[in-house]
């Protein structure tokens, strides 16, 4: 048994990690044929491209896969720590699948990702809900095979969870999505400890891929007809400090342009470590997409300072402005945090007026929540949450005008689409365009997921615009 432990997870050292080849246990192969698994994934598109890996090796125990958890011999629930919000839905699928259990008694249930890496759920979850499978952790997902045999086998409950990173582990299997766009992983981990975030914990310390490991994924992807690739990391601008003296993001993103895939995003982008010449390499390359993530989390310095940002309000800006001065069309979409402890309503202000600055064209926009075992935890917080729910409502309208005011511009205008399906609601189809803009559009030409159009937008709502395939 491992368990998980924060101080152990906060250590940062240069202790060197070694690549390792993921080889697969044929002790184990399709020895659960005939059996089926749901896979619950909440989270970031870390989890989403987890999840890809996580079912390829349930795969590889002969498990086969049922959209709905009541049909389900094994229920693994991969969670989320970002927020309590999160953390409360995994909890209350828990509920759910204890009820479950009690008619169904073969039902495995097992809990993995970021949540698994904090030591008072997984004492929860040994002393309230013991009937809970298995637990690993994120260091040790490539072990999933040998934990689910083990808790089969055994019949008791397993909990594998390293604190500390470990080795980088590659060639692990995966079952992607889609057959049309992928995620890349770049980077693991983040070393920045912004005082309320909890993935520094969770997720260990930045660790980087080899270069010739992410460019042979991408020229594989490339191979087999992929569209898109997005690189993955908590902080892909550190990508390559850990371990090359003079190969940096830029670099790598100049390497993934070159192979020719048609369309490269990246995310999530930590202001401090974005660079003109990253800057420059965007602009260049016409398959680097024109949109790029960039929490400010808020507009005031001070409360930047109160969380760790490393940078302020004004070198923000500076940033802000250089990336929409040189990378023609661009679009920039944030991340804000609102009521962080001790944000004044002249806190709060700043962030207002820096969103009127910005008029960014998404933003995604949270209650500070408080996270056990970061800094931010310990600050006094005077501020009563309904008033924190009335300063994310004030946001909220400002950044929705923005949304609409800056769609509104694209109406009359084309823009290149990767058709994603038919969309549920309109029988439209949908697509994101270049600039990451959610595309509802008819076509009378016979398109399908996967295919790069050209769409002339007709109208335009806040969170999507609507159009037509240009003939
Ligand atoms: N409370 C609220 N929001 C948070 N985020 C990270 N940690 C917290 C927290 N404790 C937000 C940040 C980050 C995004 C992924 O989630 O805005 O950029
Ligand atoms: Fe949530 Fe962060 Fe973990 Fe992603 S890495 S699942 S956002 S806690």
């Amino acid at each position: 048994m491992h368990l998980p432990d924060y101080k152990e997870a906060r250590t940062r050292d240069k202790r060197d990690y070694k690549r390792i080849e993921y080889s697969e246990n044929s002790d184990v192969k399709d020895k659960y044929l005939g059996k089926t698994f749901y896979l619950k994934t909440y989270g970031c598109q870390m989890n989403e491209h987890d999840s890809e890996n996580i079912e390829a090796l349930l795969t590889f125990l002969g498990f086969s896969k049922v959209d709905n958890y009541t049909d389900a011999d094994l229920v693994l629930l991969n969670t989320c720590s970002i927020r309590e919000n999160a953390h409360n839905k995994a909890f209350g699928m828990l509920g759910r699948l204890k009820h479950l259990k009690q008619e169904k008694k073969d039902l495995i249930v097992g809990l993995c990702g970021c949540m698994a890496q904090e030591a008072s759920v997984v004492d929860e979850i040994m002393k309230d809900y013991k009937w809970v499978n298995f637990v690993f952790g994120t260091h040790n997902m490539y072990q999933l095979p040998e934990i689910i045999d083990k808790a089969l086998e055994e019949n008791k409950q397993q909990i594998e969870v390293f604190s500390r990173e470990g080795d980088l582990i590659e060639g692990l299997p995966v079952l992607r999505v889609n057959d049309y766009k992928a995620y890349v992983n770049i980077i693991y981990g983040c070393d920045k400890f912004c005082t309320y975030c909890i993935v520094p914990y969770t997720r260990g310390r930045e660790r980087s891929r080899l270069k010739e490991d992410v460019l042979e994924e991408v020229k594989a992807l490339v191979r087999d007809g992929y569209k898109e690739v997005t690189l993955l990391g908590q902080n892909v601008n550190a990508y390559g400090k850990d371990i090359y003296d003079n190969y940096t993001m830029a670099n790598l993103l100049e390497d993934v342009a070159k192979t020719g895939i048609p369309r490269i995003r990246f995310t999530t982008s930590h202001p401090w470590d974005f660079t003109d010449s990253m800057i420059e390499v965007i602009a260049k390359y016409p398959n680097i997409m024109p949109s790029v993530h960039l929490p400010v989390q808020s507009g005031s310095s001070r409360v930047l300072k109160l969380m760790g940002r490393r940078y302020t309000r004004e070198s923000y800006l500076e940033l802000f402005h250089k990336i929409k001065d040189t990378v023609p069309n661009v679009t920039i979409s944030t991340d804000i945090i609102v009521g962080f402890p001790g944000e004044s309503e002249e806190d709060f202000k700043e962030t207002l007026s820096l969103v009127e600055e910005c008029k960014y064209d998404n933003a995604f926009t949270f209650i500070f929540s408080k996270r056990e075992g970061t800094p931010a935890c310990k600050l006094a917080d005077p501020t009563p949450e309904s008033e924190k729910e009335k300063r994310l409502q004030r946001l909220n309208e400002i950044v929705n005008h923005y949304f609409l005011e800056n769609n509104k511009k694209l109406v009359g205008s084309s823009l290149e689409v990767l058709v994603e399906g038919i969309s549920e609601k309109k029988n439209m189809y949908y697509g994101y365009s270049d600039t990451n803009k959610l595309i509802n559009f008819s076509s009378d030409k016979d398109i399908k997921a996967g295919d790069l159009v050209k769409v002339k937008i007709t109208s335009a709502k806040t969170w999507s615009l609507d159009g037509e395939v240009v003939r």
